[in-house]
């Protein structure tokens, strides 16, 4: 029974879901670095110390030692057996896995790609031929052509398929493949002439070509295999097969356009790289690189085509967790002519100074605008809320400064644009949105009544004045501006006149502050124990604060780079822990 799904069947299940999702769907789990935790399902505990590593594809729980895969994970967590495992993840996902009985069609036709490449291969290396010419003029060297396993398919119209035939390997699997097209009773080779380019997956599979006209009067310029039951160019990318290992040493993926740009930059030393296969940048492909690294640098080509796909690309990763930065080449159309003519350490330079996604987009956004004219400013200015709206409260944080300095404008302006309703913003920057928008909306931005610690505290203050002094030491107890504002002028009162008059302090208010002030007083029961409401008080902020800080952190290491910042890195963890330790302390004090 636990055989009944092929190895490469589980491999591809493996491939395409993400053992953070299939979790996550269970078990709550927070970003922590480059890992994901959570409290372990598996035995009883309230500190998180179950982790789940993306990069690994495993999870693991410190606490009771539970450990293993997405299927071991799914076996333990329903009590499923391994195949009843599979399919639940396979069903779950919409994924149809080969049983058995078709398992033999997919190892064949992994099988028939290996004897197509070394066929290639030996035609490409064994005597002279147009494609070596071509590569040789190009000046890819001997050692890197065999490390891709470059090839060629001579114009010949039935080398391959007889090849192929007198190994016993029938035409409808060459023409499945994509290898072999028929035309009137015809089978005939679908690559002629060209210098061929294997695409190798991680496992090390043949799964398709790519070829490359040599004449340039030849249509298209790369023809690559189609789709098959190997071969999906949404799940693979050009190159990782060899570049994996040195993307997890440098910690970041370089992704290019281009099959030459790969074999390009890896002759010029530039191994963490690799292409997508002709098309856009897809989810499973970033979900593939999340295994390797969480950064990734797109370098695509200057044109406007290379621009948008960057644009695209950019949002894709981002959206999958990895952190993407963005370079054009300054010199030549693409990293293949920039590295050739300029080396390795001026790609590099290239590398260091490409721009993290909001500088990236936000440079995008002058696109097309007149950044001297108001009118320009604005719209600008629109681009970039949408843009900086999804981003991280760190984040935003920055590109909100980046925006407003480049159009000229308040940082308040920005933010308003951004989160007009917003709680989020700082009590400065509420202040003056207040002035900007009192007219006509400042209705909506107050609460219709003050809750919690804040009614507490003003009630405090105006029941018993000698709590005044001390509150007037925490100005930043108040969750919300507006009691703030309230207090000031209940504090304001009492420092002028020696005393408070209550009286006085709603005729200073405006209207709609004096309502909420009211309405906190008069719905608030006698206090006991004054004492206690403030100690109450107190606690309440330092636990919201150590929260907020919390969260901060949490942003942090998920934003922080993992590579060459390790002290930066334990540093954060360390406060992160010290944090969380606090508020433990705090909330049994409670
Ligand atoms: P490029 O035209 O930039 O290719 O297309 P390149 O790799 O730099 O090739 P050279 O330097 O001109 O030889 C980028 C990628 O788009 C896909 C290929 O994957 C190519 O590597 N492409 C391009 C096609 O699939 N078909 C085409 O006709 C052209
Ligand atoms: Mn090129």
């Amino acid at each position: 029974m636990s055989f009944s799904f092929s190895n490469s069947a589980i491999e591809e299940l493996k491939d395409r879901v993400n053992i953070v999702d299939v979790i996550g769907r269970v078990v709550p789990l927070k970003r922590s670095g480059s890992n994901y935790k959570g409290v372990c399902p598996f035995h009883s505990e309230k500190t998180p110390s179950f982790v789940v590593s993306e990069q690994k594809q495993i999870f693991t729980c410190f606490g009771c030692g539970a450990s293993g895969d997405m299927i071991e994970f799914v076996k333990r967590y329903y009590n499923l057996d391994f195949t009843e495992a599979v399919e639940k993840i396979a069903g779950e996902y919409g994924i149809v896995l080969e049983k058995r009985q078709s398992d033999g069609r997919r190892e064949k036709y992994y099988e028939v790609n290996r004897l197509a490449a070394r066929f290639f291969y030996r035609a490409f290396t064994e005597k002279a031929n147009p494609g070596y010419s071509y590569m040789k003029k190009r000046g890819i060297t001997p050692a890197v052509l065999k490390k891709f396993g470059i090839g060629y398919a001579d114009s010949e119209w039935t080398s391959l398929v007889d090849y192929m035939n007198s190994q016993g390997i029938e035409n409808r699997t060459l023409i499945e493949l994509g290898l072999a097209a028929e035309s009137r009773g015809r089978v005939y080779d679908k690559f002629r002439n060209r210098v061929m380019f294997p695409i190798i997956n991680t496992s090390g599979k043949v799964i398709g070509f790519g070829g490359r006209a040599v004449s340039s009067q030849d249509n298209p310029k790369y023809l690559n295999s189609p789709e098959s039951l190997v071969f999906r160019k949404k799940n693979n990318l050009y190159g990782l097969n060899i570049s994996r290992q040195n993307v997890g040493k440098d910690g970041f993926i370089i992704l290019v356009e281009g099959y030459m740009d790969v074999i390009a930059l890896y002759q010029g030393g530039v191994h963490n790289v690799a292409a997508s296969l002709g098309t856009a940048l897809t989810e499973n492909q970033a979900a593939l690189i999340k295994r390797y690294t969480d950064s990734a640098v797109l370098s695509y080509d200057a044109d406007s085509a290379g621009r948008n796909a960057a644009l695209r690309g950019m949002d894709i990763l981002k959206k999958e967790n990895l952190k993407v930065r963005v370079l054009h080449v300054t010199d030549g159309k693409d990293p293949d002519e920039f590295i050739k003519k300029n080396g390795k350490e001026a790609f590099l330079k290239l590398v260091e100074e490409a721009l993290p996604y909001g500088d990236y987009k936000l440079e995008a956004a002058k696109s097309g605008i007149d950044m001297s004219s108001g009118e320009g400013r604005i719209d600008y200015i629109r681009r970039a809320a949408g843009i900086i709206a999804s981003m991280s409260p760190v984040e935003r944080d920055i590109y909100i400064a980046k925006a407003a300095k480049e159009a000229g404008v308040s940082e308040s302006a920005v933010r308003m644009e951004i989160m007009p309703e917003s709680e989020g913003a700082s009590p400065g920057d509420i202040h003056s949105h207040r002035l900007r928008r009192s007219d006509d909306e400042s209705d909506t931005e107050n609460p219709h009544v003050i809750i919690g610690r804040d009614r507490d505290l003003l009630t405090l203050s105006v029941r018993s004045e000698k709590y005044i002094d001390t509150i007037s030491t925490m100005p930043d107890i108040f969750a919300l501006d507006v009691s703030r504002k309230i207090f000031d002028v209940i504090e304001k009162d009492f420092r002028e006149n020696g005393n408070l008059d209550i009286n006085r302090v709603l005729d200073t208010l405006p209207d709609e502050e004096r309502e909420l002030l009211t309405e906190a007083c008069e719905s608030t029961p006698y206090y006991e124990d004054e004492e206690k409401v403030l100690a109450d008080c107190m606690r309440d902020w330092k636990l919201s604060s150590l929260a907020d800080e919390e969260e901060r952190i949490l942003t942090m290491l998920s934003l922080a780079d993992e590579t060459g910042n390790d002290d930066k890195l334990s540093s954060l963890m360390e406060r992160l822990k010290n944090i969380q330790l606090e508020i433990q302390a705090e909330r049994n004090l409670g």
